[in-house]
């Protein structure tokens, strides 16, 4: 069986640093913040050249305390790209904002021509998503932020290590949030996330709002709640933070395989790097007509696939009573032929070898 992830064999490959880093939470009794969450918020600002790094329980949490601190106006509106994890909109609602889709273009980012159509005076800010790994447009929607006085959020759940123009992800918004969630290419062990942003007086809100209001402990300035990073997981996320580039670097490589591999079968759509964007792939995203045909095809060669996603926002339950007309948009269209093939440092070129070989005889090509 190839896995689609592999979280016990990355595990396996590190198990000696991950096992002693544990220990020494337990040992410090250092649960909640501490001297671990300390060094990873320190560590993770570092890697990505930014001022500041709030660790916080999850990268929904990170999304609307972000959101929250920018104290945009309530019922106001924040464009959401419509290809995307539910917490990019959820994030919205739950903090009192009015969800806006955009659609997504041929990278599967937030398509520039969509965005100006959607912006409206109700409008306040952008979520700019840099999904599977790459980096959205940003600086367009940086541009067109500027010009209609909109706040921009980058949602960089999926793209920890991805640059746009040599510059790390999370450092062109006003802020920008992380998931650490296990999967993710800098993945914890269990929930967690981290808000990013290079001024100081959104770092301390968030950091207030993410701790019960306060700085000091009892002395509560404002209602919060509670979404810190624990020890535990900030120690794991020490340990793999420094693995962080080599591994994003094999996701190239495999990505590079499956393209030059793949490129002559016409019937399927591979993904496309936009030129000035270091992509770290968090998934790598084909589409093809008949999907579940392939996805069935390759689960009897033994090959895991996800899909990402099989409902764009706009068609689900939770987004019914959103009316806006979506109909028109790829995103909404696409999702019935998107399938996320394995992808990660877990896989071995004989691995990737016998992946394509298997698309291949999908397709008769020798
Ligand atoms: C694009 C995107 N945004 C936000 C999130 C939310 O992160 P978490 O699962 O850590 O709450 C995810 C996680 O899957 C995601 O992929």
């Amino acid at each position: 069986m190839i896995k689609f992830l592999d979280l016990k064999k990355q595990y396996l490959s590190i198990k000696d640093e991950i096992d002693l880093a544990i220990q020494n939470v337990i040992n410090d009794t250092a649960f909640v913040g501490g001297k671990y969450v300390k060094e990873f918020e320190n560590s993770f600002a570092n890697y990505n050249n930014s001022k500041y790094s709030v660790g916080v329980g999850n990268g929904t949490d990170a999304l609307e305390i972000a959101l929250q601190s920018l104290d945009l106006p309530k019922d106001s509106e924040v464009i959401v790209s419509a290809n995307s994890f539910i917490a990019s909109a959820e994030a919205v609602s739950r903090v009192g904002l009015k969800v806006r889709f955009c659609d997504n273009n041929e990278y599967y980012n937030i398509d520039i021509e969509d965005l100006k159509k959607q912006i409206n005076p109700n409008t306040s800010a952008i979520m700019a998503v840099h999904l599977y790994g790459q980096a959205c447009q940003i600086d367009e929607i940086l541009k067109i932020g500027k010009e209609n006085n909109l706040k921009v959020i980058e949602d960089a759940a999926q793209a920890h290590g991805a640059e746009f123009n040599s510059k790390k992800v999370g450092n062109f918004g006003d802020i920008a949030c992380f998931s650490f969630y296990p999967g993710k290419n800098l993945g914890a062990y269990g929930d967690a996330g981290a808000i990013m942003t290079n001024n100081s007086e959104l770092a301390e809100k968030c950091r207030l709002i993410a701790n019960h209001g306060s700085k000091e402990k009892y002395h509560h300035q404002i209602e919060g709640r509670n979404s810190r990073l624990d020890g535990i997981n900030a120690a794991v996320l020490n340990v793999k933070l420094k693995k962080l580039d080599e591994w994003n670097k094999i996701r190239r490589e495999i990505a590079q395989y499956y393209v030059e591999n793949l490129k002559n079968i016409d019937e399927i759509i591979l993904p496309k790097e936009i030129e000035n964007v270091y992509s770290v792939y968090h998934l790598f995203v084909i589409r093809y007509k008949y999907r579940n045909k392939l996805i069935e095809h390759l689960k009897n060669d033994g090959v895991e696939t996800g899909i990402h996603y099989p409902i764009s926002l706009p068609k689900l339950e939770a987004y019914k009573y959103i009316k806006q007309e979506c109909s028109y948009m790829r995103a909404t269209n696409w999702d019935k032929e998107l399938i996320s093939l394995p992808m990660g440092e877990h896989l071995t070129i004989k691995e990737c070898e016998y992946i394509v070989n298997s698309i291949k005889n999908y397709f008769k090509i020798k």
